[in-house]
């Protein structure tokens, strides 16, 4: 299928993880594709990867937390592939502390690359999409964690909970242009940084297992899949939502914390595995 011909898709984040699958779904459905990511290194691999692949992709490191470099990447986006279409607001960074003992700067820098940069990089394909008089898509990849409070995820759940606001109202300022907003939750997905945090404990994955009643971790190409619908003709009166697609992990949440929770570990003889 090749349902983004003639389209091109900024993703933030691109070069690892979600954001990469992302990127290879749009550009194997004909998308010319922009790798917005603040890692030269792993930009240019996922750039050259889907090229090799067959598909559209440059690189353009970006720090989503810089105006400046924002508004630089949609220029040279426009400069160099004529356009920008959709726009996903994937990129992320973690931080694992108590609120009690989280430096202020960590604070900011984890508001500033996954609550501003969404903010920044809308604003300005929004004023390139409305300039052209054309419509278009933004997508911003929130998380699960911006509906439940996780323990030591303070400013990863402020931050994608402020997400999910600053879609709708995106949504009610851009509809006027034809422009759909939405936000994507995903649940626990395998990539290398989670993978990781997995590892710490057999019996940790399996209880967080037991609490996705489709007994799977999801994978990369589970989210790509719903941003792709959300970014298709299909989706055009689809605005304003957080769409959770997390193997059903929310549907019968009470007070489970998450996978960022490691009180659970505490009495079961594996404290030292808390990191
Ligand atoms: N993996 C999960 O379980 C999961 C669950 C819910 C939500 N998410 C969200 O999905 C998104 C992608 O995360 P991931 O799991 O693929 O992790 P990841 O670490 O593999 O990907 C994040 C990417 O963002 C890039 N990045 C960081 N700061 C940046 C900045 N300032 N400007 C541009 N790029 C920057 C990183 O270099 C990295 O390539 C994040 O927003 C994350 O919060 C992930």
């Amino acid at each position: 299928m090749q349902r983004f011909r003639g389209k091109v898709a900024i993703v933030t984040g691109a070069g690892s993880g979600i954001g990469l699958a992302i990127a290879r779904a749009f550009a194997s459905e004909g998308a010319a594709v922009v790798i917005a990511e603040i890692n030269p290194a792993t930009g240019a691999v996922a750039a050259a990867t889907i090229g090799t692949a067959g598909g559209q992709a440059i690189a353009i490191p970006t720090d989503v937390a810089d105006e400046t470099q924002v508004a630089r990447m949609v220029e040279a986006t426009v400069d160099r592939l004529g356009q920008v279409d959709i726009l996903v607001n994937n990129a992320g960074v973690v931080a694992h502390r108590l609120l009690l003992d989280l430096e202020r700067e960590v604070w900011e820098r984890q508001l500033a690359v996954q609550l501003t940069g969404p903010f920044l990089a809308s604003r300005h394909v929004a004023r390139h999409l409305i300039t052209r008089g054309a419509t278009g898509r933004i997508i911003n990849i929130s998380s699960v964690a911006a509906l439940m409070g996780r323990v030591k995820g303070g400013a990863h759940c402020a931050s994608k909970a402020g997400l999910t606001m600053l879609t709708r109202v995106l949504a009610m300022e851009l509809g006027a242009y034809g422009i759909t907003v939405n936000a994507v939750a995903p649940g626990l997905v395998d990539v290398p940084a989670q993978r990781d945090e997995l590892n710490l404990s057999g019996a940790y994955k399996e209880r967080y297992l037991r609490e996705i009643p489709l007994g799977r971790i999801g994978e990369p190409a589970d989210i790509a899949h719903t941003v792709l619908f959300l970014a298709s003709d299909e989706a055009a009166w689809v605005s304003g939502q957080l769409h959770v697609v997390d193997g059903g992990l929310m549907a019968g949440h009470l007070s489970f914390q998450g996978v960022h929770d490691f009180t659970m570990l505490q009495g079961t003889g594996m404290e030292g595995e808390l990191p």
